[in-house]
């Protein structure tokens, strides 16, 4: 048997559907969107103004047109940073920020150009609130917070965060990493002013697609300037998003393949898909609680969290572990860090990490009893 746990890094196996959409595109009208004006061109020109409108939809975004395209979270997520927070500013994250948010922040401020306050989270991945209000400078220009958490599966209180940067008049960021796809976010209940996802996790695109979900309030300022296929004739780049914010030929392909993974989502519907993964992470957490050799980092809330589980066995280190279930169970999960010291610090599981055994729409009960049969003769051996 071979069972593919690493969906937090990348989700596998993709829907059919998204591999035939993106055949399709490649055989039957591969043409530059926006750019030129013949048939091809336009029908990719036509996929990406559909996409952007059920993006905006899904995240509940007034303008469709503020809907921006990147290459993954990373990108869209210093092309906020670096393109909103400008000398002087003062930013406040959380303390279980995936390197993604965490190193550009740390950068900017090594600059010279910001200062940035942490605000620590319980073992529930929950935002000390008074600590946050606390926190705010008359310069604060941004809080951000991850969504939920790559390590340990807690989910942010995001609602709670957005009134009260709404009652302090400060921008707030959100890293939907991990969710978009997974846990319906809407964006002007929960006062978000961007919002950065990756095409590759829970929305089923390929990798090399992810994007930005702006506020039409916010002004974020060009990094790249470019082609965009509009106002040709000026020196300067144009100033109205999308296109503000997006120089240079789309990955249309990867474009394509997420509205795929989008639709079938929004077909399968996010609510019954988060059940069957969450029921299978219950069902896997039971039968770890019967090993007595795992060591489980669990949140103790009965609250939504993400369908991943993250332990170590005692006396084991991660690498090894994961290690040999890769190589002698054909079972594929991810250890270490994570990409997210902050977070292992927060749980007091730096430096040495966890092995993450995170669980997608396509694994079965089979592929759950085969890996807890595999743990089982591991810590026997
Ligand atoms: C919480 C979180 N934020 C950001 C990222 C970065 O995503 P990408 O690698 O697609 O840019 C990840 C990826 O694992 C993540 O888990």
């Amino acid at each position: 048997m071979q069972v593919y746990l690493d969906n937090s890094a990348t989700s596998w196996p993709k829907p059919t559907s998204v591999i035939e959409a993106m055949a399709n595109y490649l055989n039957n009208f591969g043409g530059s969107p926006g750019r030129s004006g013949h048939k091809f061109s336009l029908l990719a020109a036509r996929e990406i103004f559909e996409i952007r409108e059920i993006i905006a939809e899904l995240f509940n975004l007034a303008d469709s047109e503020n809907v921006i395209f990147t290459s993954n979270a990373t990108h869209a997520i210093n092309i906020a940073l670096k393109g909103f927070l400008k000398k002087g500013s003062h930013v406040i994250i959380s303390s279980m920020e995936h390197n993604s948010v965490y190193r550009p922040i740390w950068f900017l401020k090594e600059q010279g150009i910001i200062d940035f306050t942490v605000v620590g989270c319980d073992n529930n991945g929950k935002f000390n609130l008074d600590e946050l209000k606390n926190s705010f400078r008359p310069n604060t220009k941004l809080v951000v917070s991850i969504h939920g958490s790559n390590v340990f599966g807690t989910i942010t209180q995001l609602k709670e965060i957005g009134f009260i940067c709404k009652e302090k008049g400060v921008a707030f960021m959100v890293d939907a990493a991990q969710t978009a796809g997974f846990i319906p976010i809407d964006m002007q209940k929960a006062n978000i002013s961007i919002l950065a996802f990756t095409g590759h996790k829970k929305l089923f695109g390929p990798s090399g697609i992810g994007g930005l979900c702006i506020d039409g309030n916010i002004d974020i300022a060009t990094s790249i300037h470019g082609g965009t296929g509009s106002k040709s004739e000026l020196d300067a780049h144009p100033d109205f998003y999308p296109d503000k914010l997006e120089a240079g030929t789309p990955n249309t392909v990867g474009i394509v393949g997420l509205k795929a993974g989008i639709l079938y989502i929004l077909n399968k519907g996010i609510d019954n898909l988060r059940k069957q993964q969450t029921q299978l992470t219950e069902y896997f957490i039971n039968q770890l609680n019967e090993i007595d050799e795992v060591i489980l980092y669990r949140p103790d809330t009965n609250g939504e969290r993400l369908s991943l589980v993250s332990l170590n066995i005692k006396n084991m280190i991660s690498s090894d572990l994961a290690y040999k279930l890769d190589k002698n169970y054909n079972i594929m999960v991810r250890a270490g860090l994570h990409c997210t010291p902050q977070a292992h610090k927060t749980m007091g599981t730096f430096p040495l990490g966890t092995v993450r055994f995170s669980i997608g729409c396509f694994n079965t009960e089979e592929e759950i009893k085969y890996t807890i049969e595999s743990l089982k003769k591991i810590v026997l051996i």
